[in-house]
């Protein structure tokens, strides 16, 4: 029968053993994390970031740092060349690099905020898959990183929102078209995950309407979440234990919207 697959022992379906692999703001948070588990599993990372100090993130965790903000079109092509194989090819894209600032109510959201928000989180996303897709083979995946927000409420952080509706579309979209060449694509979609992000915007949010502290607090596991939540998500996603999920947004939120 067409599609039987081969029973690949367990260890051999999470070894990403010299997988190209590129994650962007992968210096500190989430994406720090995502970078230590695949680094872990065998791949060979490098992380796009345009915080200096990611380079020594980079180095501690045994990957490699390309100074990059996602939203220079010339930097982003570098960095994902510096990814590549010498061949060429990319394996994994891990579309992480993101930004939440407060937005605080729709009545004040200005149109530069907007467009600011939409520049970084949908369209500088949508290059680094569109580049990375040109140098991918089958057998390649993207993950892109959206949020809970994409799927529900987003009072007071409606800008954020939209945004990472977006890359739940694109992910959907992506998928169909690059699932063809054997190219997967997923979407990862956290909750409130305890990053040096969403600690340095604690109070600002807090004052723009969405306490943080309350939503840990109303979650059903009691807790944050940890970056390692959602790395072990997208450790699933770029291996083998995932290869008949495509399209799929994977939610990672100690079921605070059970
Ligand atoms: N932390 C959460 O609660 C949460 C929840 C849902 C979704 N997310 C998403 O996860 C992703 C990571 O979030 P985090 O909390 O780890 O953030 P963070 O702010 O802790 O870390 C983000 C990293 O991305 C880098 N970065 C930001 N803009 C960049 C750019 N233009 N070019 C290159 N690098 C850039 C930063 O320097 C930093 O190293 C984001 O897309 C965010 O929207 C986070």
């Amino acid at each position: 029968m067409a599609g039987v697959i081969d029973q690949e022992p367990l260890p051999d379906l999470v070894d990403l053993a010299g997988r190209r692999t590129l994650v962007t703001g992968g210096g500190k948070g989430i994406g720090r994390a995502i970078t230590t588990r695949l680094v872990e599993a065998g791949a060979l990372v490098t992380i796009a970031d345009f915080d200096p100090a990611a380079a020594d993130a980079a180095r501690e965790i045994g990957a490699t740092f390309a100074a990059c903000d996602i939203t220079d079109p010339g930097q982003l092509t570098r960095a994902i060349e510096t990814a590549c194989g010498d061949d060429g090819t990319l394996d994994i894209l891990v579309n992480n690099a993101g930004i939440f600032p407060t937005t605080g109510s729709m009545t004040e959201a200005t149109d530069e905020f907007v467009h600011t928000m939409l520049d970084v989180n949908v369209r500088a996303q949508y290059s680094a898959a569109r580049e990375a897709a040109k140098r991918m083979v089958s057998g390649a995946c993207i993950i892109n990183m959206a949020s809970i927000a994409a799927l529900g409420g987003g009072a007071n952080i409606s800008a954020y929102s939209a945004s990472k509706a977006a890359v739940v579309a694109l992910t959907r979209a992506f998928a169909n078209e690059l699932g063809p060449r054997g190219i997967r694509v997923n979407a990862i979609a956290p909750g409130v995950i305890d990053t040096p992000g969403v600690q340095a915007e604690m109070e600002a949010l807090k004052r723009g309407g969405l306490d943080i502290d309350a939503v840990i607090a109303a979650n059903p596991l009691r807790t944050a979440g940890q970056p390692d939540h959602v790395a072990r998500a997208a450790l699933f996603l770029a291996c083998g234990l995932s290869s008949f999920v495509n399209g799929h947004v994977l939610v990672v939120d100690g079921g605070s919207r059970a």
